[in-house]
């Protein structure tokens, strides 16, 4: 068993002290993170609901947003089977990528990301330039990725290396009890009166792991009396399309982390049922635009009004499209309060990387990290 270090502030380690004794967990990110009033941008744009964010993107110093809480749990499994590796797995400007190889040798681990393209814009190239001055492995497209992942492992193999490779978004039910923990937390910050029960979460949905460990952490914190009477529902929009993000594969990732936390607390009532499930998710096609990575216009109207808010910038890939769904949602009447799930870190990144990869030509090592077939996408990404 790992040690467990500053995880009094985990209430899933807090609550279910048999959780705590059974799922190996290493501390990454400062939580909880703060909840802020969205009333001047809801002011600002006319509206009357009342919102609130929650601001994950803060969640560590070193890079924050969403995947620090799901790699608190998947860096101690790693940890835990004796890996000295981790290979993150995503597209080139994965938020995943850029968390793990700035986190991994924190805890002792090495890192490396496997990358396919997506659309070339600015926040991508930002991520991929990080990634770039890490070991990448770059495939053409992103229907290679299970052979590729096969690889990884093999090529350690040889290497007498152990490697851990997570599936993108680190989307499995152990990578899942971090965002379990994210709603606890919520679930505690408002018995603790910082902000009113919130009707609706609006987050984000990519490789569904965050949505899923948010929807059955609700049904968790609601189970446990924390908090929730009624569990608040879970407006996840799409900034991948279906079926990645079709409702059935969120309940059945929000489903299997259930039965995973039942198993690992002892206790039954925490499994929740398909059907339970269901009933608190809506899922929000209506900001997708063209396509994962594609800006749409809405999500950068949303990014300027929600900068009202100190520190608080969104990216045009995840958050941008996101809080286009909360103004959409109070423009529709929604009745609040609404609360806003930022997930995009607004750490800086670290400056000895940024713009190597633009001068990748000049730059050897970064120019043999990045494969010379992605010179073309880097030149466009950099177009102002
Ligand atoms: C900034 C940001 N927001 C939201 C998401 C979506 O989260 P998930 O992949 O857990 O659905 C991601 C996923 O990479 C992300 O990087």
């Amino acid at each position: 068993m790992l040690t467990h270090v500053h995880t009094h502030d985990r209430p899933l380690l807090t609550l279910l002290p048999r959780v705590a004794s059974r799922l190996p967990f290493v501390a990454l990110g400062d939580f909880p993170t703060p909840i802020d009033d969205l009333a001047p941008v809801m002011r600002d744009a006319g509206l009357t609901t009342p919102a609130f964010v929650k601001r994950d993107d803060r969640s560590s110093p070193v890079y924050g947003g969403n995947k620090v809480r799901t790699l608190e749990v998947l860096f101690a499994e790693a940890l835990e089977q004796g890996a000295t590796h981790v290979v993150s797995t995503g597209a080139f400007g994965t938020n995943h990528g850029v968390a793990t190889a700035l986190h991994a040798p924190r805890v002792g681990l090495d890192a490396s990301a496997l990358l396919f393209p997506q659309p070339a814009s600015p926040c991508a190239l930002e991520n991929f330039e990080v990634l770039a001055a890490h070991e990448l492995h770059a495939i053409p497209h992103w229907s290679a990725l299970p052979p590729a992942m096969l690889a990884a492992s093999v090529r350690a193999r040889l290497r007498d290396e152990r490697t851990y490779v997570m599936v993108p978004g680190g989307a499995t039910p152990r990578g899942a009890l971090g965002y379990v923990n994210g709603a606890l937390e919520l679930a505690q910050q408002v018995a603790a009166g910082e902000l009113p029960e919130p009707r609706t979460i609006v987050l984000g949905v990519g490789s569904t792991c965050t949505t899923a460990g948010l929807l059955v952490g609700v049904h968790v914190a609601s189970r446990l009396g924390l908090a929730f009477r009624t569990p608040p529902t879970l407006h996840a929009v799409r900034v991948t399309p279906w079926p990645v993000t079709s409702a059935r594969r969120i309940v059945g990732l929000a489903a299997r982390a259930g039965h995973l936390l039942a198993e690992l607390a002892d206790d039954p009532r925490l499994a929740f049922d398909a059907r339970a499930l269901t009933r608190s998710l809506r899922v929000d096609g209506s900001q997708l635009g063209r396509g994962y990575g594609y800006a749409t216009e809405s999500g950068r109207d949303a990014i300027t009004r929600f900068a009202a808010i100190e520190g608080l910038t969104l990216d045009t890939t995840y958050s941008g499209k996101a809080a286009a769904g909360v103004l959409a949602l109070a423009r529709s009447g929604a009745r609040g309060p609404l609360l806003f799930w930022s997930t995009k870190s607004t750490a800086p990144l670290p400056s000895s990387t940024t713009s190597s990869v633009t001068s990748a030509s000049s730059s050897p090592t970064v120019a043999s990290h990045a494969p010379w077939w992605t010179r073309g996408w880097i030149r466009r990404a950099a177009r102002p």
